[in-house]
């Protein structure tokens, strides 16, 4: 069934999620959530936790409920009972919620399922007080995306069932392989929803430091104004793993760290950190300068490919004082793959502020620590009254964005050594979220939940957002696909392969040792 009557979904979005004030009110309406894939590893690992932290944080109705779906025969009290084991320490408002959580057992686009979930949610309305409001949410492996969101227009779920009522479709990544799924994807799931009913995660929006990249910004008067292409150098943005694939190696065969952190994580952190401060701080003021950003990305030539990218993949080294096994080593994965572990990239953003300002992109995994920060260097003085021999440990000024972890910011300067001697040397004013703060910071999948019950896209990415985010990479993925280009390797505990260095040292740079 086509999506047709106009819903609340239609009007603007009045909330505006990084006001301040608003944060006590932050309450989900009644509403119960579907989880496809509830038998699975994201269900019991993030979701549970967070609607458990949710609930004890008195953000949920005690109209809850969560109806999960999958293949796995379950009853409703085996459901219930993974749901609380999925919590270490259950609170009473959870334990109190999880009894009134129901499990629809089938097939995820048979239709038998989808009459009895359908039946299970009239139940859940009468017995739970949900009112009729649903998130759908697709936690499956994504090539079951399509058919669900098809299943649930089919079945008459993909609407309100009267006036008031809300539905809502929340996506999971991966979202597509390529830009060519993507827009299928997207065909598929516009078939039965509206793209104001569609909530795509990325759970990296979700995570407090990377919502601070907006307020650093916008709400000091101090760095906008030399953010630009006239005082800054060149950036950085960094997202290292120090783990490998784990015993994901089979998945992870199929995706890499192109499409696995590139194409998502790093070119949203890129688009924040690049847009222009929004007219409005909502879900479309953001969302708007996001793709314009995105859009102001110079998509390489494949020619540009060959020189401003760097493919690599790890091979056995030490990590964290511990030693571990090389890619192709690991379990799923085969002897000679050409998966790759670590990128990093050349990109210019082609728009008036940032002209001429190279970005720096790079991600791996099994690199020496766990560590996602935005560096931006600025320009050397235009004049250093001081001799090279006062100047020998003074680095250009920079400013980091530490997104994980000791989230916080800090800011390289020079300062005078102290001593009879006229020496200037770097030192960084560190500024450290944790200490500054006593509030917990929640986690992404919390804040994300809440937005998509609360009816707020802001941290979620819109089509035009996905689409332009694979037209980057579309290139990379291209110049990939023949087997002769090369794959550098690089020692499990190094950071990167010696092409990468080579990346910045030929524009007279260095990469930053976060
Ligand atoms: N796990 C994470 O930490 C994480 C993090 C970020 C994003 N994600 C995304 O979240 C989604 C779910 O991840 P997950 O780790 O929970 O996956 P998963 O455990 O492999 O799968 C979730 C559930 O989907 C069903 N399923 C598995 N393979 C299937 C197949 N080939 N066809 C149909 N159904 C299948 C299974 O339930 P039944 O057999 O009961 O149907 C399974 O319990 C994925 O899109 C993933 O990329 C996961």
């Amino acid at each position: 069934m086509a999506p047709s009557t106009p819903s609340p979904e239609a009007a603007p979005e009045a909330v505006n999620p990084l006001a301040e004030g608003l944060e006590s009110d932050r309450r989900a309406p009644p509403c119960a959530l579907v989880v496809y894939g509830a038998s699975g590893d994201l269900t019991h690992r993030k979701l549970a936790p967070a609607l458990e932290a949710l609930a004890a944080d008195r953000r949920l109705s005690p109209n809850f409920a969560v109806v999960g779906v999958g293949r796995t025969p379950l009853s409703d009290e085996e459901f219930r009972a993974r749901m609380l084991e999925a919590v270490s320490k259950p609170s009473a408002a959870w334990e109190a919620l999880v009894g009134g959580f129901r499990y629809v057992a089938g097939g995820y686009t048979d239709g038998p399922t989808f009459e009895r979930l359908r039946e299970v949610l009239d139940e859940v309305d009468a017995a739970v007080g949900t009112d009729g409001n649903r998130v759908h949410y697709l936690a499956t492996p994504p090539d079951v995306f399509a058919g669900v969101a098809g299943a649930l227009g089919e079945h008459g779920l993909n609407e309100p069932g009267r006036q008031g009522c809300f539905v809502r479709l929340v996506v999971e990544k991966p979202y597509g392989r390529d830009l060519a799924s993507a827009l299928a994807l997207d065909d598929a799931i516009h078939e039965s929803f509206r793209e104001e009913q569609v909530y795509r995660i990325d759970h990296y929006l979700g995570k407090e430091t990377v919502q601070n990249v907006l307020a650093l910004r916008f709400a000091n008067a101090i760095f906008e104004p030399i953010w630009n292409r006239r005082y800054v150098d060149h950036v950085q943005i960094t997202v290292a793993e120090s783990l490998g694939v784990g015993h994901r190696g089979g998945f992870y065969e199929t995706a890499g760290a192109l499409r696995d952190i590139v194409q998502n994580h790093v070119l949203q952190v890129l688009a924040l950190t690049v847009m222009e401060p929004p007219a409005t701080v909502d879900a479309k003021g953001i969302r708007d300068e996001k793709v314009k950003a995105l859009r102001a990305v110079d998509i390489p030539t494949h020619d540009e490919v060959t020189i401003d990218v760097v493919r690599g993949q790890y091979e056995a080294g030490w990590v964290e004082g511990e030693e571990v096994g090389g890619y192709r080593q690991e379990k799923g994965v085969g002897p000679d793959s050409r998966t790759e572990t670590y990128v990093a990239m050349r990109v210019d953003v082609d728009n008036w502020r940032w002209a001429g300002v190279p970005f720096y992109l790079r991600t791996g995994k099994r690199l020496p620590k766990r560590v996602t920060e935005v560096s931006m260097e600025f320009r050397d003085v235009p004049h250093l009254p001081f001799g090279s021999k006062e100047t020998r440990g003074l680095g250009p000024n920079a400013l980091v964005l530490r997104i994980q972890p000791d989230e916080g910011i800090a800011l390289r300067f020079g300062a005078k050594v102290p001593g009879q001697a006229f020496r200037v040397r770097s030192v960084a004013m560190d500024f450290a979220y944790g200490a500054a703060f006593l509030e917990e910071t929640p986690d992404a999948y919390e804040r994300l939940l809440l937005d998509a019950m609360v009816g707020d896209p802001t941290l979620f990415i819109r089509a035009d957002e996905v689409e332009q985010a694979w037209k980057v990479v579309a290139p990379v993925q291209e110049v990939w696909t023949d087997d002769a280009t090369p794959l550098a390797r690089y020692r499990a505990g190094s950071w990167g392969p010696r092409e990468a260095d080579r990346l910045l040292e030929r524009d007279g740079r260095r990469w930053r040792s976060p």
